[in-house]
């Protein structure tokens, strides 16, 4: 059982951010119509099985759709794009909220399937996509973002928080990859340390297929 900590002990003010991740399973088929949406729809049909570079399953894409929307989020980072099936979902939210992703990739053949992707899917408009060590390029960042999504090094995620947390919008949520509650013993004890120390942040760990991510949302009035 995991330790209370801060972060957890303030979950009821997480209620509707939970409802939203709760209700992902039923929550309606993404998109209303139109012909970007039927793009995106057969792209990600097509190539549900092929995403075997460190991808996100579709069910946490589809968390990371759902959270931006629910949102209304606009200014997206991510870094570590990979080949860019967590980038399809995020920039397909974005679409809809008239935003834009950036996202890093430091890997240049990941880098290339990924804006062949984009393009593919019909989503390079809403996408500037950098090939970068995160490392140099993160500090160099502006800013603000009302949403991040960390699936990088994981030995970096806590100095990428660090780095981040100061870049973040009044309004944001930053999410990171393969982090679960169990990273205060074990996995990414130093990340989770690192939440827990920003108490405007309420924090929640989604299970998922591939070891769950932490969402930490900043919401108006924290
Ligand atoms: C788990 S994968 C990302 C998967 C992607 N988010 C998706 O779901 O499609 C991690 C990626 O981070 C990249 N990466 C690792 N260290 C990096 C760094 N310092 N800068 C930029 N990218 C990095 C790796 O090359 C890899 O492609």
């Amino acid at each position: 059982m995991m330790t209370p900590s801060p972060s957890t002990v303030r979950l009821a003010a997480c209620v509707p951010l939970l409802a939203v991740i709760a209700g992902s399973a039923m929550a309606q088929e993404p998109g209303a119509s139109g012909d970007l949406d039927a793009r995106v729809r057969a792209f990600l049909e097509k190539s549900r099985y092929q995403w075997h570079d460190m991808n996100v399953p579709e069910s946490d894409g589809r968390r990371l759709y759902e959270l931006v929307l629910e949102h209304g989020f606009t200014r997206a980072l991510e870094v570590g794009t990979s080949t860019g099936h967590s980038g399809i979902w995020i920039a397909w939210a974005l679409s809809k909220t008239g935003g834009k992703l950036t996202t890093i990739e430091i890997d240049e053949g990941r880098y290339r399937q990924a804006l062949a992707h984009f393009e593919e899917a019909g989503l390079s408009g809403y996408i500037d996509a950098r090939l970068a060590d995160a490392h140099e390029l993160v500090p160099k960042l502006d800013g603000p973002y009302d949403f991040v999504f960390q699936d990088a090094d994981k030995d970096w995620y806590a100095r990428y928080f660090e780095l981040l947390y100061p870049k973040l919008a009044s309004t944001a949520c930053y999410v990171a990859h393969n982090v679960s509650g169990r990273g205060r013993r074990r996995g990414n004890p130093g990340f989770v340390a690192a939440l827990d120390a920003r108490p405007d942040l309420e924090t929640v760990f989604v299970s998922g297929r591939s070891g769950g991510m932490s969402v930490s949302c900043r919401t108006a009035g924290n």
